[in-house]
Parts: C-alpha cells; structure tokens; sequence
C-alpha cells in the first residue's frame, strides 16, 4: 500500500462496478480512506471487502443512496457530514445509458437524474465541507461523446421523443459545463473541479439494458476497449496527483489536458444549466 493519499478522505460515487470500482481500490491502494457509494448493501458490501483484502486498506467503507432519488442523495449528504469532518476527494463517477425512457421517483428522466442531477446534487450539498477541507478536489467523469450532443433545454427530459444516445450524450455534455461553471464559481477558494473521458472501457455500462444488449452489444463494444485499470486512470490521476495541484475548469483524457466541445465553453448555457439544475434539485442558486 502506498502512503501518497494517507489521511485523505475520498468518495466515490458508482464505486460498485467498472471504473468506479477501480477508482476506489486505486485510491485505497495510495493509502486513501475510500467511502464506496453504491445502492446494493449486498454488492457494495462485497466490492468494499474485496478491496480490503486487496490493498490491506482497513478503511474503507461503503455507503447507501440510490442517486436517481433527490431524497436518497440529501441522506447520504448527511450520513457522511455525521461521520466525517472532512472531504478530500469527491468523484462523480455513477452514470446510466437508459435504452428506454424511465423516470425517477422524482420524476425526472433517469439519465438525466443520475447522470447529471444526481452530480450536481450531492456535489452541492458536500461543497461546504470541500471548501472546509481545501485544498480538495472534485472529479466529474464525462464522456467524449459530450461533443455530439446539444443541451435541448426547451426538453432536457426527451418527453417530446426520447433518443437513448441523445440523453447520455446531452448528460455528458452537462457534466462538463457544471465543471466550467463550478470552477469559475470556486475561484480562489482551494477546490478545483474536473472532468475527463475514461476512455472506451470494458464494463457494464451497455449491458444493463437487456438480453441484446448484455449478450450482443457490450460484447462487440468490449472488443475494442480497454482494460478498467486503464479506465480508472485519468480518475485516479484527477483525484490525487501532485501534478494537478491547483488545476481546475479543464477536461482531461489519458491523464493529459484535452480540449473539450465548443458547446461546453458557453458560458450562457453553464449559467442557465446550472439555475435550471437548481430548481430541478430544490437548491437556491447563490451564485
Ligand atoms: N465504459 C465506458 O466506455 C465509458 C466511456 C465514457 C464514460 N463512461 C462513464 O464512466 C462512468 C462509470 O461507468 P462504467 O463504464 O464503469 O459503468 P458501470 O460498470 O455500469 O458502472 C456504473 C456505476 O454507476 C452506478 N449506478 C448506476 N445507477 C445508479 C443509481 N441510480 N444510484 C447509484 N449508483 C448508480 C452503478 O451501480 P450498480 O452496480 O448498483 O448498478 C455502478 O456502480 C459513467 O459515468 C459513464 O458514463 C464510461
């Protein structure tokens, strides 16, 4: 076990499978205290033994909250704040493609309330103790598919037609103007804010959508990705490498500064997101 990340408290949200998974044995590796984030007690519980076991980290730790749910997310908020004084690494990692149109109990499209919401959500309601913790990080794991994507804010939902690879794309593509407009809004405050493309990755993003999908499609799109380890990275490298000390608002790929879409360096369209999103999640917009 490596000592670089000792003393530092790390959260990782989709901690129970793919890059999320590897994101926290990596950190836990580097010494982290790693707080897993899954909504299975029974998977999460494995995912944190297996990682013990692994690293000969004792302290790590899984916590509950299905993050579709606006009132599972304010839970965990709490639970954590409880539990620690302080927060030193936050990844945004959960993420959905959804082949059909589902809603939240909250109401809202799934890919648009995991993907984005839930991020924007529970990064909101941990910010203070970021800002308590500085200098902290927060990572927010996007895609290179943000660049096909337009944000539709006269229908963010898809009520007036779904398209599976439009929401994760658009989802995507807000992961990443939350980024800007957060970091601008962090200025001077000690917390930088992130994002990156993992890559194309072997996991089980596709395959959760069905027979097709699990025994066809993931399959044919796992010929040409890489390896989890590989995956998790430029996470890693976000979430605890000296040499991004003090970066923040930039987008990253194979751990180097990448430039991302046009669209997301429109700063009227981060403002607007971000007061929709609020008003979405049920926070005051201070900014
Ligand atoms: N794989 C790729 O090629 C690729 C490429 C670009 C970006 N990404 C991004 O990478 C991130 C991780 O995806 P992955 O590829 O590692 O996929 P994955 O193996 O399917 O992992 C997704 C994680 O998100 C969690 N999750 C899903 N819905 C949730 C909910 N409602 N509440 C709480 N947790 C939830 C899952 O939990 P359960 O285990 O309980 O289902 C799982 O831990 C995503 O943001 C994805 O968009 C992936």
């Amino acid at each position: 076990m490596g000592n670089r990340m000792n003393g530092k408290v790390c959260l990782v949200t989709g901690a129970t499978s793919g890059i999320g998974a590897e994101t926290a044995r990596q950190l836990a590796r580097l010494g982290a205290t790693v707080i897993v984030v899954g909504r299975s007690a029974e998977k999460s519980a494995a995912v944190v033994g297996q990682i013990r076991r692994q690293t000969g980290n004792s302290v790590v730790e899984f916590m509950l909250a299905d993050l579709s749910s606006q009132k599972e997310i304010r839970e965990l908020a709490q639970q954590f704040k409880r539990k620690y004084p302080r927060l030193d690494v936050l990844v945004n990692n959960a993420g959905v493609v959804m082949m059909h149109r589902q809603k939240s109990v909250d109401d809202i499209e799934m890919t648009w309330a995991i993907n984005h919401l839930g991020c924007f959500l529970i990064t909101n309601l941990l910010l203070d103790t970021l800002i308590a913790s500085a200098p902290s990080r927060i990572v927010n794991v996007a895609s290179a598919l943000h660049a096909r994507a337009k944000i539709n804010f006269c229908d963010l939902q898809g009520k007036h037609g779904y398209n599976p690879l439009n929401a994760y794309n658009q989802s995507k593509l807000a992961n990443i103007l939350f980024t800007h407009e957060l970091a601008r809004r962090l200025d001077g405050i000690g917390v930088t804010v992130n994002a990156l493309h993992p890559g194309s990755v072997r996991t089980n993003l596709i395959a959760r959508n069905g027979w097709l999908f699990k025994w066809i499609v993931q399959p044919l799109f796992n010929l040409q990705a890489v390896s989890v380890a590989q995956g998790a990275q430029t996470s890693v490298y976000l979430a605890s490498s000296p040499e991004v000390e003090g970066v923040t608002g930039k987008y990253f790929g194979k751990c180097q500064e990448w430039r991302s879409s046009p669209a997301s360096y429109d700063e009227a369209a981060q403002k607007h997101l971000w007061q929709v999103s609020a008003e979405m999640a049920g926070l005051k917009d201070e900014g």
